[in-house]
């Protein structure tokens, strides 16, 4: 779309002044089409100034999802589909794109029924958040597989700080912090066959508040204060995961990143609630607390930080 290509255009060209002919020869469109579409662009909010005789110049960097940028950046030929507006990227690329056997990436502007773990909604408000969900045709057994979602969760971590983030901490077992707040969730799915007992696709559902600033009241979260654009994120984010060799080799970084680690906790595990000092994280990515029961290993569960939850 004309539209797209001009705000790409002057985007790549932040703060310079380009003439309209100068648009118009690269776009491959007549001038008059150039000033019909700026207009219509300054309308809609961009942040585009017209000075006369001169041409036209974008003051604000836009970061809109683009699939031509991502893939300029991404070391990988994954198919893409981006979404201005979506019930959830997760729930798509279930019942989408996981029979299909190939890599592939969805993204959305916003989500409309963004899901957490445990049922939980993910607020995900346009524009300001990085809502993606990369499907993985893996063919492995869940044993194979155990480390994927520590391994992704430090992918992440590494990403966010190489573009200036302050250090990620992970609470056990998806979420990331920065400060103490969550900014980021992920929630992994996967598509089984039973018969063989293997995984045939993982979808790695990625939620990331990345200038949001208002939460609702029940939110706890934050987002991150950096100088990166969704598109850059997001393909670094790609290109990290597709290029893990060994899930397990991540497992060290992992631990060290843990929040819990000698916190006391509450958890939720097959319907019981308990409270317990966390001694550590296992090599094999189980949470493994001390109550006065005894020693206890989650495999999987909910927690919360403190002792006041039940
Ligand atoms: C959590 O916090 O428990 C996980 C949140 C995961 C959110 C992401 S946003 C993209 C993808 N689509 C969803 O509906 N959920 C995941």
């Amino acid at each position: 779309m004309l539209k797209n290509d001009i705000i790409l255009f002057l985007n790549n060209n932040l703060n310079i002044v380009m003439s309209g002919e100068l648009i118009a020869k690269n776009l491959g469109v007549s001038r008059m089409s150039i000033s019909k579409n700026i207009k219509v662009l300054k309308e809609e909010g961009f942040d585009i100034n017209i000075i006369a005789n001169k041409g036209y110049v974008l003051k604000t960097k836009i970061d809109i999802l683009n699939e031509d940028i991502m893939k300029s950046i991404m070391r990988h030929d994954i198919d893409i589909y981006i979404f201005d507006t979506i019930d959830s990227t997760n729930t798509y690329a279930k019942n989408h794109l996981c029979d299909n056997n190939k890599t592939s990436l969805v993204v959305s502007d916003f989500q409309s029924a963004g899901r957490g773990r445990f049922n939980k909604e993910f607020y995900s408000p346009r524009g300001t958040g990085i809502y993606m969900s990369l499907v993985v045709p893996v063919n492995k057994s869940f044993e194979a597989i155990k480390h994927l979602t520590c391994a992704v969760s430090v992918v992440v971590a590494k990403v966010v700080e190489s573009f200036g983030s302050d250090k990620v901490g992970i609470k056990w077992v998806n979420d990331l912090y920065v400060n103490d707040k969550k900014f980021c969730g992920i929630l992994t799915e996967a598509t089984t066959n039973l018969e063989t007992a293997t995984v045939n696709s993982v979808v790695i559902g990625i939620g990331i508040n990345l200038n949001t600033i208002d939460f609702p009241s029940s939110i706890k979260a934050t987002s991150l204060n950096i100088e990166a654009t969704r598109n850059e994120l997001i393909a670094n984010i790609v290109n990290g995961i597709l290029e893990l060799n060994n899930y397990e080799d991540t497992m060290q970084s992992y631990i060290e990143r843990s929040i819990l680690t000698n916190c006391e906790i509450t958890y939720t595990y097959n319907n019981i609630t308990n409270t317990g000092i966390v001694k550590c994280i296992n090599d094999d990515g189980n949470l493994v607390v001390n109550t006065v029961d005894g020693e206890v290993i989650l495999h999987s569960g909910e927690v919360s930080i403190g002792s006041n939850n039940i």
